[in-house]
């Protein structure tokens, strides 16, 4: 914990944590993994090449990654007594419970490779975690939707396997559409690290009481699932089927929102630390409409979400308050092209975020100034008083 230093600027820095995974300037809308802009790796990596980036802080040699995605591809099958775990949960479930209390089970298959201290037993963490978290996330759709659970198929990409373990079905191959793979590669690396957010910083606390990865991971998860975190991109896509749904216009739903109407939000807009356009949300904007056309999808809550976006952007109300799209704001529109319902759209984001909560718990977990964490309060309750007995 850095406390309270003052920075060669004469500020005095109250950052509780310090970090070498991820950089955020959010005035000028910034945002680098390892010093490398967002806008490059979105454009020329791969999720398990930037996985590997932030995990171990520099790029992979080609024989790195190699390895790393064949080591990963080999740890993909769950233990058939985590099979079962399944057939406990009820198919009305959110995936996102199910992502949470599947990742902790996990933890009981592996209790050699718990040790925080033992190196090997963090890699051997690092890896079932990355393998296993997009076959538990499927299995918890494909309960959703009341359809048997597809063994992964390692002779596929990582992509391409949990396209395939949600979409694919016992009852015919299943053919992997090549834009949709592209679109959710470039999704995910998005999504995988953001700095101090509240999963991450979850994670983060947890880690520093030497819990395993697992659980940690699993208190990430449910931090994540809250509407003003990462369920935002499933809120997105109800807030604009709500306001088609409603015949209102767009203007009278953002007179409703300036009003602060009982639980009226823009949701996908606003951000703690983004006071400017959110670089995630500009990428997904600009590759919306090649993913939808693409897919031969005319998606009318995407014009929805444009024209409530102008709206905003030129309303006092949101510019004073520099409220601006964030990265939550158009994905849903392109998960649902890809064919996951609302419900998977923040699983999808635990996806993408899994590299950089395991970077954050490596990165505490090494630290070996990190002390438990203990978050600071201030006081205002009563004062001393007499029971009087
Ligand atoms: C993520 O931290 C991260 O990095 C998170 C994340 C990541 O990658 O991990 O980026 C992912 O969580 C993105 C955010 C997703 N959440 C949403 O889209 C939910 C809607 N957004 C808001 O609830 C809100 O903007 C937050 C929670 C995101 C940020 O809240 P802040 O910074 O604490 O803002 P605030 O609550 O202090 O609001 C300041 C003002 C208030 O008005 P006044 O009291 O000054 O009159 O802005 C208003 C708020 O009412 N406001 C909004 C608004 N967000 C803030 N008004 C309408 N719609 C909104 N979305």
């Amino acid at each position: 914990q850095t406390g309270l230093t003052t920075l060669d600027n004469g500020f005095v820095n109250t950052a509780s944590t310090k970090s070498a995974i991820t950089f955020i300037d959010g005035d000028k809308g910034i945002l680098r993994y390892r010093g490398y802009p967002i806008e490059q790796l979105a454009q020329h990596s791969s999720y398990l090449e930037v996985a590997w980036l932030l995990i171990y802080g520099e790029l992979p040699t080609a024989d790195q990654l190699a390895t790393f995605d064949e080591t990963i591809r080999r740890h993909t099958l769950l233990h058939e007594d985590l099979r079962r775990f399944f057939d406990a949960v009820p198919h009305t479930a959110h995936p996102m419970t199910t992502l949470s209390s599947a990742v902790s089970a996990l933890a009981t298959y592996y209790e050699d490779v718990l040790d925080p201290n033992d190196p090997e037993a963090v890699e051997a963490s690092t890896i079932r975690l990355l393998a296993k978290l997009p076959v538990i996330a499927a299995f918890a759709y494909k309960k959703t939707i009341g359809q048997a659970m597809l063994y992964p198929d390692n002779s596929l990409s990582f992509v391409d396997n949990f396209l395939r373990l949600n979409f694919g079905t016992m009852a015919e191959p299943y053919q992997v559409d090549p834009i949709v793979s592209k679109a959710l590669e470039r999704l995910l690396i998005l999504h995988e690290d953001h700095e101090q957010n509240a999963s991450a910083s979850t994670v983060r606390l947890v880690a520093s009481t030497e819990a395993n990865m697992f659980v940690s991971i699993s208190a990430g998860i449910a931090a994540l699932s809250g509407p003003l975190h990462g369920g935002a991109n499933e809120a997105v896509l109800t807030m604009l089927a709500r306001i088609r749904d409603s015949g209102e216009s767009v203007s009278t739903f953002v007179e409703r929102v300036k009003k602060k109407e009982e639980g009226v939000r823009l949701m996908g807009f606003g951000h703690r630390v983004y006071k400017s356009y959110d670089p995630r949300a500009r990428l997904v904007k600009e590759s919306a409409d090649e993913v939808l056309d693409g897919l031969g999808v005319h998606d009318p809550l995407l014009d929805l979400a444009r024209e409530l976006e102008q709206i905003a952007l030129e309303d006092d109300y949101f510019i004073e308050r520099r409220l601006y799209p964030n990265v939550d704001f158009y994905t849903g529109v392109l998960y649902r092209a890809m064919g996951f319902p609302p419900r998977m759209f923040t699983v999808l984001f635990a996806i993408g975020r899994l590299p950089g909560w395991i970077a954050h718990w490596r990165e505490s977990n090494a630290d070996a100034t990190t002390k438990i964490g203990r978050p600071q309060q201030l006081y205002v309750g009563p004062a001393e008083r007499d029971l009087g007995r």
